[in-house]
């Protein structure tokens, strides 16, 4: 195995580490003092000519910094950048960023506040006890805020509360969350497992997409032995624990037991997948991927979409929309006061399919039922349940209580119920009346612009008639009075009937 960083190899491998990271530090960090730790009193304003990052604290080995990060090109987050490879490791508020400009900044009064003291908003707090005395940043990568004692404690880490990511001996527990970026993915830890969920926003359950559950071969995970947590160990797995010692169970990267001496790290990205890469000086390097099948990504094939693997995944709408398949829905088909009265038909339409089947279907509970209409009846009838599937060899009835996702193509043996929400079903079966709706106001605009035009038009050859008046009578105001403005004002008169036709447009 050639690979620089192998422990057989280390004080090179650090001589060269400390030279890159000094290089990097000096790059990166060329016109700041890094600040190695921060005190009550501090308050540092964001100073919009950092492209990027600007960096206020940095860690003892200048790996790592906290600082304001721009995302996009006109937001702004908290962030614990790897300096080396300006990867965020941490950031405050991924779900909602601060904009890029005004007057923003971050201070330190026991808790940290990123805020706009001008406009009085504040975008970020640690709602801590408020009683920390200094902010560090571990070599970890880990900001904490600590207050001195006998020992020092620490009233809040950027540890306890990842937003994509977690990094090598983070502790992650089922206090913690990660979403991915776009918010639209989860994991969490269950009893004895970790689950991976798509999250569908307010009032909607979410779906899970993986269920990794203990092994539990060199330790056992009692019932009463308190909650569970994971780490990244730096031997290259992700151990899973009920207490320290040896783990109730070891998810090994490719590099296991190799003995490299490398920084890891696991990150829940956007597409769904659960990836962790180590850091060789140069790049990440992909160690472990959580989901290899296609089919059961749900960013493959979407909703209300059948996954079909030949040698390359195949998406197949349930039923076709204007562009692509049906959206996923939210919420679910409860009234409001919680009555489930709804009926077939009224406030949803029901799509039936055979040869379908669900990707996640180890996942999730299901009934034996006698028979298909029993199983998509109950769905009928349980206005959380989105929709079954029914296989009639095994008699499993399968229901799922948050919106279409993660279908795949099963045998003729599994019948599959799905609901769609009202709005989507009028673009579907009960779609003539909205489309006559949709031709009446198309004809009214347009009706709307011929009047505009018409006007116009008549207004301009007034005028020609007024100025050929005028010039008979010898005036000479040619200028300003040329036909012009018809010519414009006719163009935006149809440019705002496209604009209203594309705004009905779900
Ligand atoms: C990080 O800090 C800990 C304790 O402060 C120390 O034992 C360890 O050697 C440090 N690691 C690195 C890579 O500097
Ligand atoms: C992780 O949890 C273990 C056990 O509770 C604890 O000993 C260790 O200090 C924790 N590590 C961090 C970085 O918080
Ligand atoms: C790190 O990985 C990259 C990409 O695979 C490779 O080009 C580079 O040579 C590697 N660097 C080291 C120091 O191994
Ligand atoms: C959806 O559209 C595609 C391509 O236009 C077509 O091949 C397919 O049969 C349609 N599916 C349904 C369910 O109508
Ligand atoms: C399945 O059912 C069991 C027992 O009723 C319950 O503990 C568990 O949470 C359920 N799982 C899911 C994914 O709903
Ligand atoms: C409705 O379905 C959900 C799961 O989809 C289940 O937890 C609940 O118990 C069901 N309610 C009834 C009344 O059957
Ligand atoms: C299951 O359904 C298929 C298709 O309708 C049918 O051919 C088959 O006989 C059924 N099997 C059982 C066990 O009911």
């Amino acid at each position: 195995m050639k690979i620089w960083n192998s422990k057989q190899q280390q004080p090179a491998a650090i001589l060269f580490l400390s030279l890159v990271f000094l290089v990097a530090a000096t790059t990166l960090a060329a016109d700041q003092p890094a600040t190695k730790e921060i005190q009550r009193g501090f308050s540092a304003k964001h100073d919009d000519s950092y492209s990027q990052f600007q960096s206020l604290l940095s860690d003892p080995t200048g790996v790592f910094a906290l600082g304001f990060l721009r995302i996009d090109s006109n937001l702004l987050d908290l962030a614990v950048l790897h300096m080396p490879s300006s990867f965020p490791l941490w950031r405050a508020i991924p779900a909602n960023p601060a904009p890029w400009t005004g007057s923003i900044s971050l201070s330190f009064d026991g808790n940290l506040v990123l805020s706009d003291q001008k406009k009085g908003t504040v975008f970020w707090s640690t709602a801590s006890d408020g009683t920390g005395d200094r902010v560090v940043l571990l070599n970890s990568s880990n900001l904490q805020i600590q207050k001195t004692g006998t020992p020092d404690s620490v009233p809040w880490q950027s540890f306890d509360f990842p937003s994509n990511t977690i990094v090598e001996n983070q502790n992650f527990t089922s206090y913690a969350k990660l979403l991915s970026t776009n918010q639209q993915f989860s994991m969490s830890l269950g009893a004895n497992y970790f689950g991976l969920y798509i999250e569908f926003g307010k009032g909607s359950n979410s779906g899970i997409y993986l269920k990794h559950t203990a092994l539990q071969a060199k330790a056992q995970i009692v019932p009463d032995g308190g909650p569970i947590y994971v780490r990244i160990g730096s031997d290259g797995f992700l151990g899973m624990y009920q207490k320290e010692g040896p783990p109730a169970d070891v998810l090994s990267f490719d590099t296991f037991n190799r003995n490299y001496d490398v920084f890891y790290r696991m990150t829940l990205e956007d597409d769904a997948n659960l990836r962790a890469y180590y850091w060789n000086n140069t790049a990440w390097i992909l160690d472990y991927t959580a989901i290899t099948e296609p089919c059961s990504l749900p960013t493959t094939c979407g909703s209300y979409s059948i996954c079909r693997l030949q040698e390359q995944p195949q998406c197949m709408c349930l039923e076709n929309s204007t562009n692509g398949c049906l959206p996923a829905g939210n919420g679910d088909f409860c009234a409001a006061s919680g009555v489930k009265s709804i009926v077939n038909g009224d406030g949803y339409g029901v799509l039936t399919r055979q040869g379908v089947d669900l990707a996640n279907k180890d996942f999730i509970n299901y009934t034996k039922m006698a028979s298909l209409e029993e199983c998509h009846s109950t769905c009928e009838k349980n206005c959380t349940c989105w929709g079954a599937i029914y296989s009639n060899t095994t008699r499993n009835c399968y229901m799922m209580d948050y919106p279409i996702e993660m279908l795949v193509e099963g045998d003729d043996s599994k019948f599959g119920y799905f609901k769609l929400k009202s709005a989507v079903d009028e673009d579907g079966d009960g779609d003539d009346k909205k489309k006559s709706e949709e031709d009446k106001l198309r004809v009214a605009l347009l009706v709307v612009g011929c009047v505009i035009l018409a006007a116009v038009a008549g207004f301009g050859l007034y005028q020609i008639w007024e100025r050929r008046r005028r010039g008979r009578r010898g005036g000479s105001m040619e200028e300003g009075l040329a036909p012009g403005p018809y010519k414009d004002l006719a163009a935006s008169s149809f440019k705002s009937i496209e604009l209203s036709d594309s705004f009905r447009k779900p």
